[in-house]
């Protein structure tokens, strides 16, 4: 469904109309690329900047350091050819992302590092531009303190533009490259204001870069329409053979709550398979007080307990470095009145997530993305007032895609993800729900 009041500020007279009573001013979010077009500069010291210095290097990227900045030599040495930065440069000297590690920052004194970088540097990030924040564990006082630095950013940097904080544990700064990647990279538009975990990981396949996923065998449920389909479509770009399953119009017509789902899908892959995509869902909203035991039950069972036994039955039929990704909500983080039972079964993917990830062995990750308000046929059919509201409460001010979604699960996918394991990433533009 069309946004036609993103399209209205775009129109001359109400656009200025609109600016000037300080309504919100969408702007068209770019998207698709999975490269970055236009100019890095990479700041601060730590153990994680020469590891983003290489990333940036076998990118490609046209980047910049700061003047006087450790960072120049760590650039040199990852063989990134960088030009210095200087913050008295004229104002049009502009950026397509700002980079920094601030997994040096050791006191809470030092965390003035974070504004002497940003303060001369965020007002010259291009639209749709990227700011990436690198840090360790929130073990310290001044590490955990950066998520009010990058949460706050988001809200207030405007025109497209996303913060991300990525915390990288010790040992992990080889597995940085997938995330830095994504989250730099138009791919990652609805993403903002989020705090991705990397932990170490011995795994290091090789990567196509552009056909990540190529010889790999993915499933994904609920894949007829919506998000799903987006979803299928995305993997196969990426290279993936995708077995698309739904109650009709799919490869696989199966409803995942039958009692014999689980062997079902079992005899179908029991060749073994590289990815499991939980994305069949359904809501039956109504508020507790009104909800007779079967509506609450309905998407308990095809939210939750169908991807708790499917990933039972086919989890030993996962091949090496494979990959499960459930598809939680918003509304499993921040709660949604008249949503007690579909909130439940999405916080209970969370736990589903959680609980597994430190168990699972042989390369295999567990993920979820949490979507917050996605322009699809369920949020066209919302009465306006309640449709405006999610488009428009959020860092983007916009409603998300599903491609949005997808592509945030294809970085989950990748091979080279080995390092994300255990992590909830909202596809929501920075909500102000449950934030
Ligand atoms: N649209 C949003 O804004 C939004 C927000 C947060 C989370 N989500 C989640 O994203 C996922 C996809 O949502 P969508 O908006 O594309 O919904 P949708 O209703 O358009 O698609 C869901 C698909 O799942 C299938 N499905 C439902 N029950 C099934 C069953 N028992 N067996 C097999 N297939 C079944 C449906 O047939 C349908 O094709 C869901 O898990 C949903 O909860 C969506």
């Amino acid at each position: 469904m069309s946004d036609r009041y993103a399209q209205l500020t775009k129109l001359p007279v109400a656009g200025t109309l609109t600016k000037r009573i300080g309504l919100p001013q969408p702007v068209t979010l770019e998207r698709g690329s999975s490269t970055i077009d236009g100019r890095v500069l990479l700041g601060g010291s730590g153990r994680l900047a020469g590891a983003a210095a290489r990333v940036l290097a076998q990118l490609g990227a046209d980047s910049a350091t700061a003047l006087d900045d450790p960072v120049r030599s760590l650039a040199a040495d990852a063989g990134l050819d960088a030009a210095v930065f200087n913050p008295e440069a004229p104002a049009d000297r502009r950026f397509k992302a700002l980079v920094f590690d601030a997994s040096g920052i050791a006191s809470s004194a030092q965390l003035v590092e974070l504004q002497r970088f940003f303060h001369p540097t965020v007002r010259r990030v291009l639209p749709s531009g990227r700011v990436v924040v690198l840090g360790g564990l929130a073990d310290s006082v001044a590490q955990r303190a950066l998520e009010g630095f990058t949460r706050s950013l988001g809200k207030e940097i405007g025109r497209g533009a996303t913060v991300q904080l990525v915390r990288v544990s010790p040992g992990a700064e080889d597995q940085l490259d997938s995330t830095v990647r994504f989250l730099l990279s138009p791919r990652s538009a609805y993403v903002s204001g989020q705090v991705v975990t990397i932990t170490p990981s011995e795994r290091h396949p090789a990567v196509d870069w552009q056909r990540p996923l190529a010889g790999r065998l993915a499933l994904v449920t609920g894949a007829a329409r919506g998000i799903g389909a987006s979803i299928a479509d995305v993997l196969e770009r990426d290279g993936a053979e995708v077995v698309r399953l739904d109650v009709a119009g799919a490869d696989i017509e199966l409803d995942i709550t039958a009692a014999d789902a689980p062997e079902t899908l079992a005899r179908h892959f029991k060749d073994g398979l590289d990815l499991i995509v939980h994305n069949a869902g359904v809501t039956k909203d109504r508020t507790l007080a009104k909800m007779p035991e079967d509506r609450w039950q309905s998407p308990m069972e095809v939210n939750l307990i169908a991807p708790e036994r499917i990933t039972d039955a086919l989890l030993p039929l996962l091949r090496e470095d494979g990959r499960i990704v459930c598809v939680s909500s918003m509304s499993g983080i921040a709660g949604n009145a008249g949503q007690t039972n579909y909130a439940t079964s999405k916080a209970g993917i969370i736990g589903l997530v959680e609980t597994l990830a430190p168990k699972l062995e042989r390369g295999i990750t567990i993920n979820a993305v949490a979507p917050g308000f996605i322009e699809t046929q369920m949020t066209a059919s919302m009465p306006i007032g309640v449709r405006e509201a999610g488009r428009r409460m959020n860092s983007l001010r916009q409603g998300g895609l599903p491609v949005d979604v997808a592509e945030t699960i294809a970085w989950f996918a990748s091979p080279a993800s080995a390092g994300v394991n255990g992590n909830v990433v909202r596809v929501c533009g920075q909500s102000l729900l449950g934030a």
